[in-house]
């Protein structure tokens, strides 16, 4: 995979990008970035990327011709056509269904608004627009570096073992059930009984109810969109949570 980023600041990616599973990601080939800064692409003297808003109002707002002809640049110089996408609050809510998505795509590039906005022709450039929550930063590089950390991290070979993406919290639809280590007992605290029979099928029902329980308790919301089984529901009902269903 190859991913793009048009952004004013390059140099907040340098950390992310060269830490942990993103840089060993990139060393063993599964994906490279190039991160363009379209101030080199702003035509006068000042470089500038941004002017004051029509009809007036506090603010500065991104002009469109910088980010333009960033993305022709770009568009000149991919491999295929990269899938673009444009960071901002109004965008479609990320989650784990819109990570694995993107993380089929061969070349994607993201788009970093930045100060009070972007005129609003930049958004005919994006194929997507895109939120990571109902919150607003000071830019979308922070944005754009959540998303490829989630995307990255599920281009296969990415995580050591594959079953750890498929494992995920959110990876079908429920919470991560608990996890424990060494030691057996750690100052008072036991680890449930059952994760030390070795008997495996016993173990997956646990941790498929822990998973259920623990969806229920803290996120009803995703239960809901879920396709329970009756025998799932039987279990939520004896836990005490009646799972919804998307009709009610
Ligand atoms: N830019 C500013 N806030 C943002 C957010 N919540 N998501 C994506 N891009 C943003």
């Amino acid at each position: 995979m190859k991913i793009w980023v048009l952004t004013l600041f390059p140099e907040m990616f340098q950390g992310p990008l060269s830490t942990s599973i993103l840089k060993r990601a990139k060393e063993k080939g599964l994906f490279d970035y190039q991160l363009v800064n379209f101030r080199d692409f702003a035509k006068d003297r000042h470089r500038t990327v941004d002017d004051t808003p029509y009809g007036g109002g506090a603010g500065m707002v991104l002009k469109p011709e910088p980010v333009f002809a960033a993305v022709d640049s770009i568009m000149a110089q991919a491999n295929s056509c990269p899938y673009r996408i444009l960071t901002t609050p109004q965008g479609e809510p990320f989650n784990q269904r819109l990570a694995k998505e993107l993380a089929a795509k061969e070349e994607l590039l993201f788009i970093c608004g930045h100060y009070e906005g972007y005129d609003e022709r930049i958004r005919s450039l994006a194929d997507r627009e895109i939120s990571i929550g109902d919150y607003v930063l000071t830019g979308g590089e922070l944005a754009t570096m959540v998303m490829i950390d989630a995307i990255v991290r599920l281009i296969p070979g990415a995580l050591g073992d594959e079953q750890s993406a498929q494992n995920d919290s959110f990876s079908e639809g429920l919470l991560d059930y608990p996890q424990y280590t060494k030691p057996a007992v750690f100052r008072g605290l036991a680890v449930p009984e059952i994760l030390l029979s070795g008997h495996h099928a016993r173990i997956a029902a646990w941790r498929r109810r822990q998973a259920l329980q623990r969806t229920a308790e803290r996120r009803p919301d995703l239960l809901a969109k879920l396709d329970l089984t009756a025998e799932e529901r039987e279990m939520l009902q004896q836990m005490g949570y009646p799972a919804p269903t998307c009709e009610e």
